[in-house]
């Protein structure tokens, strides 16, 4: 069946427009060698961007159609859903995820997938619209509205999960819609 993605994944990056890569950049600390994970990654908009700062780039996804757009951007797109990650155990040295968390359907158990198969040592950056924000919580009404069935949560939520799995995390914000969770496994 086709979801919301699937819908509208010929159009989604020219809707949603270029990344911050140099924030990414820096709170990935990149360059470095080895492998990135971008999950809930969709057509690689975002880590296609860091194309040449890391060895190689994972996108998984759920939506076939946002994967095939992938494709053509030199990252290795593979469908899967984020809460059971068909890699082993500390494969990836960084993890990121944009923009997708409250689309996941457990963001619990997806943040402990996602840290399972980050390296200790590794780095998770987890960027999503800040829900302390007023614009925030009315695209989550917007969402909601659209039966998209996402579930926002504040970066304080987030961390807070992220210490359910062991792990701290610190939180970075840009003053206004964007908010940013990064731990060290
Ligand atoms: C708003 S898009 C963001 C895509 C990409 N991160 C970006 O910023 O361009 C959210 C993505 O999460 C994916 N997604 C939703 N639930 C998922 C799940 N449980 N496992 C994997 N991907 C999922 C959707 O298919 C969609 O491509």
């Amino acid at each position: 069946m086709l979801d919301h993605f699937d819908l509208i994944a010929s159009i989604y990056d020219r809707l949603i427009g270029p990344p911050n890569t140099e924030r990414l950049r820096q709170l990935l600390k990149l360059p470095t060698d080895g492998w990135l994970l971008d999950g809930g990654g969709g057509t690689g908009r975002v880590s296609s961007h860091l194309n040449g700062l890391i060895g190689h780039i994972v996108v998984s996804d759920l939506s076939h159609r946002m994967l095939k757009k992938a494709r053509h951007k030199k990252v290795r797109p593979v469908r899967a859903h984020v809460e059971h990650l068909p890699f082993a155990d500390d494969f990836f040295d960084r993890v990121l995820v944009v923009d997708a968390l409250h689309h996941f359907c457990d963001q619990r158990e997806a943040i402990e997938d996602l840290l399972r198969v980050l390296k200790p040592g590794g780095r998770l950056v987890i960027e999503e619209p800040d829900f302390n924000h007023k614009g925030v919580k009315l695209l989550a009404l917007a969402e909601k509205m659209l039966l998209m069935r996402s579930h926002f949560y504040t970066p304080q939520k987030i961390r807070t999960m992220v210490a359910s799995c062991g792990y701290s995390a610190k939180i970075e914000n840009d003053g206004r819609y964007t908010a940013w969770v990064v731990a060290e496994k």
